[in-house]
């Protein structure tokens, strides 16, 4: 590390002949009248304890360029922490501090210029003292502080310092990146870049209410204390994983945009990270500048890309982002476009135009008639189309649920950006993609002497979770988020939010009326204040950490479609984790298929087909449409809420992810699921995908053709996994041999073209033979070996090709 200096030893006896007489070797204070010059990198001052040093710092880029700086003394790469001049080096000879007459320190460069001064006031009699909190201070003869560094922080914040509403933190280098506390009292992050300056952390999306902030603590005081808290006023606050005293730390915004906390490991000198701000790095803006694209590596590690037909401005530089490789003339004929997806990529802010509730191929018009367009995100599921001519802040977010369109000239061969996309899965691991990526963003890493100290340490419980989300809105001013924000993408999420534990005690009524028991928790009735009713599930088992329970939790609410159970919002206290779901009206769907034995209670068949037809469209949704690894690993005639006009609603999806004990790989330890409707690949320890649940579909359809419990519908808990029994004989484990024989005999019944004497009889003939056929058909080849079952997609294609009503949503 050639750029990091040393200060001999050597020069500090010279150094102390140059000021006040002292007992120690070091000077931690000096007087009115002193004058320095600047010989190559002086140390001016150590702190009694030695843990500071002020002086000369040579600037990382030149070598007689220098800052007055306090460092840290023992840190391997002397960690500066204040500047006074940041902006200003001055040259390395000739150059002075001085504490004037007036009380004044002041920087003067070689050509006798001030290039920072105190402005302290005059005619007093004063002192500089380099206290052992890092704080400079200059003190009058009265002992009274009339300036301190404290006062004015650079780009770091040491315990005891106050950040407040009369300073900020600025990133080093660009000064794009500032922490500071927002008119309305929030503790924000701010983008303030050449072009466009935009606020995105805490998230936009939420209020501050939302994002577990306070607004009506006007104080605007955030401070580091000695153990390792972080706490701000408005309700913000961030614990070292290592919190606890005797540990040197300091709060630093990076380059890349995101603050962190470091704690100095005093043996090796180095530091290593014990918490940060943002946890999702792509979330912080202006990182690949304009065009570009932040994504995930499969390791998670973020990195920048450019768009289909787009190239990096400056090969080493990604602040001046991508530029495109062609040119759009207006007057164009459209057929000379092309347009090339990448999947899950959004572009945050700058919208042309929105519209809600059209086509794909309407909005892909819309961005073609339009010669300023040049790009458009869709959300297939809301119909939601944005077209844009500007490109900031963009990501690819697999969690995302929409996709980038971008308009090219046909001429232009282009390729998506080899954008990460998990497949399906129970696992755990995916979710590691979203929750914490420890590893620093690393823009240039010339510029990075800290890279190398990263070493993650989990700071859950009493971080603050940045929430997980994507979304957009226009930010012109600093203080001035328009009201464009409510919409667009905000429509989405607007109805999910944290509530209080209190509100949802009040909300049941202190959890009088049980509406259901799972095997994740009981669910009871609620009301909110706003009369909504609502079904309050109140989690038993969960093992996820606070952070990692949010990120999940925010990811399921935002899955909106007609035929899944909407979530409307979770509360999370100390022990307590509760989910708000919509209240859906009816019963599940096995009180009618099986208690139900009165005929005011029979399902006729258009009711089931229209049910079997939702489910599949809700999972086949889950599958495919939104997120690629949603799978419930759950599908039962439980699970399928109904409504009042007997609409299929799929309730506990994404919950699976919520009880993980860990996060190794997939197991018979995290198993969940009903016996009777599991694949065998739980059984046989095969990996888990999406197809678990299209076998547990085709044993519900057979149970919706046929009226009867054909599984035999045992709960198992991942703990009573070991009580399994898989029968003898059974060559795909899981199922009873009843069940087997009963698949057999039907397939027996299907080649024979008897399949239809399986119908519930209850019906007395009164269904629709070839939507017989046609569910019975699917439910056989669900319940093949896996790599023969059909995509819920594909299911649900079929079901809809046979389905009489010509009542076809959107989504296929
Ligand atoms: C050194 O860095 C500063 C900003 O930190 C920049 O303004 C200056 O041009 C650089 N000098 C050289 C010689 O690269
Ligand atoms: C003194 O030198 C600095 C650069 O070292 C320059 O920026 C400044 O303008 C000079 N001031 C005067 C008064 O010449
Ligand atoms: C200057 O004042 C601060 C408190 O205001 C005190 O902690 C410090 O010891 C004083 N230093 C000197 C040299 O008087
Ligand atoms: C406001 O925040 C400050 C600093 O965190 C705290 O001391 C004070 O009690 C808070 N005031 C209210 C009314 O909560
Ligand atoms: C500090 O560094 C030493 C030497 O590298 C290492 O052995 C020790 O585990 C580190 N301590 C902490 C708390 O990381
Ligand atoms: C401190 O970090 C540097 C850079 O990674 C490494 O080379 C060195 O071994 C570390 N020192 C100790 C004592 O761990
Ligand atoms: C899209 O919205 C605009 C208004 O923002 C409207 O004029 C236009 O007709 C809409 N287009 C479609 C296809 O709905």
């Amino acid at each position: 590390m050639p750029r990091l200096f040393f200060y001999p030893v050597a020069l500090l006896p010279l150094l102390s002949t140059l000021l006040c007489s002292c007992a120690s070797p070091w000077q931690s204070t000096i007087s009115t009248g002193t004058s320095l010059q600047v010989d190559r990198g002086k140390v001016l001052l150590v702190s009694p304890d030695t843990t500071f040093s002020c002086g000369f710092y040579p600037s990382g880029n030149s070598t007689n360029a220098f800052y007055f700086s306090i460092w840290f003394t023992h840190a391997t790469d002397k960690t500066v922490v204040w500047t006074a001049n940041p902006c200003s080096p001055v040259n390395g000879q000739g150059s002075r501090i001085s504490l004037n007459r007036e009380g004044n320190l002041v920087l003067t460069d070689v050509n006798d210029s001030t290039a920072w001064e105190s402005k302290t006031g005059w005619g007093k009699h004063t002192t500089v003292a380099l206290l052992d909190t890092g704080n400079l201070v200059i003190n009058d003869s009265t002992g009274k502080t009339v300036w301190q560094s404290f006062d004015l922080p650079t780009n770091t914040l040491l315990p005891t310092q106050h950040l407040t509403r009369a300073n900020k933190l600025v990133s080093q280098s660009d000064s794009y990146h500032v922490l500071y506390f927002d008119n309305d009292n929030v503790l924000r992050l701010l983008y303030n870049g050449p072009d466009i300056t935009s606020i995105y952390w805490p998230s936009p999306d939420y209020n501050a209410l939302q994002n577990g902030r306070t607004r009506f603590n006007s104080s605007k005081i955030a401070v580091l204390d000695r153990e390792g808290k972080f706490l701000s006023s408005d309700g913000f606050k961030m614990i070292a994983s290592d919190s606890g005293l005797g540990i040197q730390r300091r709060i630093t915004i990076d380059y890349d945009g995101n603050f962190r906390m470091y704690s100095l490991n005093a043996s090796s000198g180095n530091w290593s990270i014990t918490g940060q701000g943002v946890q999702q790095m792509c979330y912080v803006h202006g990182l690949c500048g304009k065009n570009g694209i932040c994504e995930y590596s499969p390791a998670g590690r973020p990195r920048c890309t450019c768009p289909p037909g787009y190239k990096m401005v400056d090969p080493e530089n990604w602040d001046r982002g991508c530029k495109p490789t062609f040119s759009i003339q207006c007057g164009q004929p459209q057929e000379d476009f092309q347009f090339v997806k990448v999947p899950h990529g959004d572009f945050y802010g700058f919208d042309l135009t929105s519209n809600k509730s059209i086509s794909l191929g309407e909005c892909r018009r819309i961005c073609l008639e339009s010669c300023m367009c040049i790009s458009f995100t869709y959300k297939a599921g809301e119909g939601l189309c944005y077209t844009k001519n500007v490109l900031y802040n963009g990501q690819v977010y697999p969690y995302f649920l929409g996709d980038n369109y971008f308009k090219l000239p046909k001429s232009v061969s282009s390729t998506s950006p080899a954008a990460n996309h998990p497949g399906i899965t129970c696992s755990p691991e995916r979710s590691k993609v979203m929750v914490v990526s420890a590893d620093a963003y690393i823009k240039n890493s010339d510029h990075i002497s800290w890279a190398y100290l990263y070493i993650f340490a989990a700071i859950l419980g009493a971080v603050e979770l940045f929430f997980i989300m994507t979304g957009w809105y226009v930010l012109f001013k600093m203080h001035n988020i328009p009201k464009s924000m409510e919409e667009g993408y905000k429509m989405i999420t607007s109805q999910f939010r944290r509530f209080t534990y209190r509100e949802l005690v009040e909300a049941t009524g202190k959890f009088k009326e049980e509406l259901g028991k799972g095997g994740n928790g009981v669910v009871y009735r609620g009301i909110l204040g706003d009369k909504k009713v609502v079904a309050v599930k109140k989690l038993t088992d969960v093992r996820k950490g606070e952070e990692e329970f949010w990120a999940e939790v925010t990811l399921i609410g935002r899955i909106n479609h007609m035929n899944l159970v909407r979530m409307y919002g979770f509360c999370s206290e100390g022990q307590h984790r509760l989910l708000v779901y919509e209240f859906v009206e009816n019963e599940s769907l096995d009180r009618y298929l099986f208690d139900g034995r009165g005929t005011e209670r029979l399902l006729s068949w258009g009711q089931r087909f229209k049910i079997a037809l939702g489910t599949a469209r809700g999972l086949a949704y889950l599958h495919h449409e939104c997120l690629e690894w949603i799978v419930h690993c759950d599908v039962k005639p439980e699970n399928i809420l109904l409504t009042r006009e007997f609409e299929a609603k799929i309730a506990d999806f994404g919950l699976s992810k919520l009880s993980e004990r860990d996060s190794s790989s997939l197991n018979f330890t995290q198993m969940r699921g009903t016996t009777g409707y599991m694949a065998p690949e739980w059984v046989m320890n095969l990996p888990i995908d999406a197809k678990v649940d299209v076998y547990s579909f085709g044993v519900v359809l057979l149970e919706i053709v046929t009226g009867s419990r054909v599984s035999s519908g045992v709960t198992v808990d991942e703990d009573e996994m070991g009580l399994m029994q898989i029968p003898s004989g059974a060559t795909e484990g899981g199922e009873g041999v009843g069940f087997m024989q009963f698949v057999q005999a039907v397939k027996q019944m299907l080649a024979n073209g008897a399949e239809l004497d399986i119908v519930d009889a209850r019906l007395k003939g009164h269904f629709n033979h070839k939507q017989a056929t046609v569910m019975v058909k699917i439910a056989i080849s669900c319940l093949d070996e896996r790599s023969k079952r059909p995509t819920m997609d594909q299911i649900a294609r079929n079901l809809m090709e046979c389905d009489d009503e010509d009542y076809h949503p959107a989504y296929f």
